[in-house]
């Protein structure tokens, strides 16, 4: 593909509309977090859930050895942690507010849903890596969802 069918892909990939999360772990460097919206369900028996992560990834490393991690589903007023966790910077949590799972895995409060995770499978795929996690906790709270769209956020609490 051309560079310019890269940019036309991306673009029709981004009509798909997504919630946006925060996937959180423990590297050996403390505690990491990325802002992603690849998080899919898989299968309720056993209960799986999967999201990709970019080779270029700073934090790659941390996601492939982490057997933990957590899903933070954000809510329509947590843009500015979607903001936070898409930079590139280890010291990302400096200034954040968070607890700590038993394994050590970063919760973000007041989030609408949260999956705490093992890492099940992890697939080498293209210039991604697949994680599958097999859900071990989760808790949901009231809320509207904050919404990616077109390469935009958006907000959406309406049923049709
Ligand atoms: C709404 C949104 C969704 C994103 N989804 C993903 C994703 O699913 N996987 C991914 O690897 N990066 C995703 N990113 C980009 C990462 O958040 C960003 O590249 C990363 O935080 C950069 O820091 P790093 O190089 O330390 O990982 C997304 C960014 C935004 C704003």
């Amino acid at each position: 593909m051309t560079e310019d069918d890269q940019l036309d892909l991306r673009q029709t990939l981004g009509r798909f509309a997504t919630g946006v999360t925060v996937v959180t772990c423990l590297g050996d460097k403390g505690p990491c977090g990325i802002t992603a919206n690849s998080f899919s369900s898989v299968s309720l028996d056993p209960p799986l859930i999967l999201w990709n992560i970019a080779k270029v990834s700073n934090s790659l490393r941390a996601y492939l050895a982490a057997g933990h991690f957590a899903i933070n589903v954000l809510g329509a007023d947590q843009r500015e942690l979607s903001h936070h966790f898409a930079q590139s910077d280890h010291t990302v949590f400096k200034g954040v507010e968070y607890s700590v799972s038993e394994h050590g895995v970063p919760l973000l409060p007041d989030t609408i849903a949260s999956f705490e995770c093992r890492t099940r499978e992890t697939h080498d795929c293209g210039d991604h890596f697949i994680i599958i996690g097999e859900v071990e906790r989760f808790d949901s709270n009231d809320g509207d969802p904050l919404l990616f769209f077109g390469g935009d956020y958006r907000l959406c609490g309406n049923k049709l």
